[in-house]
């Protein structure tokens, strides 16, 4: 069972946002791409199904912004957060006009509790040295009944353990700064469960990523469970 150590993970979790920063400052080529995340057209429809009229949506962890076209079907009300001041300058200047952008970490977001109706955290929890208390966090922001769509990859992924030095249980350092933990299936499930969210529903999810320039020189396949939960009304 993964254990979660906090005072060790506090430094870690500073170097980490600033390689993330220094990644996003080191080229004017977008990281991620203009793709969404393979996993969530999978879920829009019920997503959609879910939210009423006009929700509030937080993209929580932004980047450059590759999912907010996505999110923008949904809503004219978005927020795109994330600690990388340099990312979130990067989303293209149209989209930036439509939305509000805020830099901060997201164990710490400025914004009311009970603000949102829908989170999306992609491909973030397993950059997290201490994941708990950004997952108390958006809790905290989400309305009862909100909805919070989330990956979480395990062993699974291709990416797992390749070019990553071992730092302790089941985490690792890629290219020797940037933080990744692998959990199972279960350990992901408790550890959203312990922080006040209901599942709805999970499965394993396949997608393919182009190359993203200046951090994996290779296409790549993800295997990631991918959860969709919800704060209990
Ligand atoms: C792998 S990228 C994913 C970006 C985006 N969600 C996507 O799908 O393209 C992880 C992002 O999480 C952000 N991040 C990591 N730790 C953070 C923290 N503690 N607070 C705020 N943002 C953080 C990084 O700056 C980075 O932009």
């Amino acid at each position: 069972m993964t254990t979660y150590h906090r005072e060790n993970n506090l430094d870690l979790s500073d170097q980490n946002k600033k390689a993330w920063d220094s990644l996003y400052a080191s080229t004017e080529d977008l990281i991620w791409g203009s793709q969404p995340v393979g996993f969530i057209d999978i879920f829009m429809p019920y997503i959609k199904n879910k939210l009423s009229r006009d929700p509030r949506i937080l993209d929580a962890g932004a980047g450059e912004g590759r999912n907010l076209p996505q999110l923008l079907t949904l809503s004219d009300h978005i927020v795109a957060c994330d600690a990388s001041e340099h990312a979130l300058d990067k989303i293209p200047a149209p989209l930036r006009s439509l939305l509000k952008t805020v830099i901060c970490d997201l164990e710490a977001i400025p914004l009311d509790d009970g603000f949102f109706d829908f989170i999306l955290l992609a491909d973030v929890v397993e950059t997290l040295p201490d994941p708990r208390p950004v997952l108390h966090e958006l809790h905290r922001l989400l309305k009862p009944g909100g909805l919070l769509l989330c990956n979480i990859p395990g062993f699974e992924d291709s990416i797992a353990d390749i070019d990553m030095e071992a730092i302790g249980e089941n985490q690792y350092l890629y290219q020797g700064r940037y933080f990744y933990r692998f959990v199972y299936q279960d350990e992901a499930i408790a550890l959203l469960e312990s922080c006040g969210f209901q599942m709805i529903h999970h499965q394993l999810c396949s997608w393919v990523e182009a190359a993203h320039p200046s951090f994996r020189s290779d296409a790549h396949t993800h295997s990631s469970y991918v959860f969709l939960v919800e704060k209990a009304g």
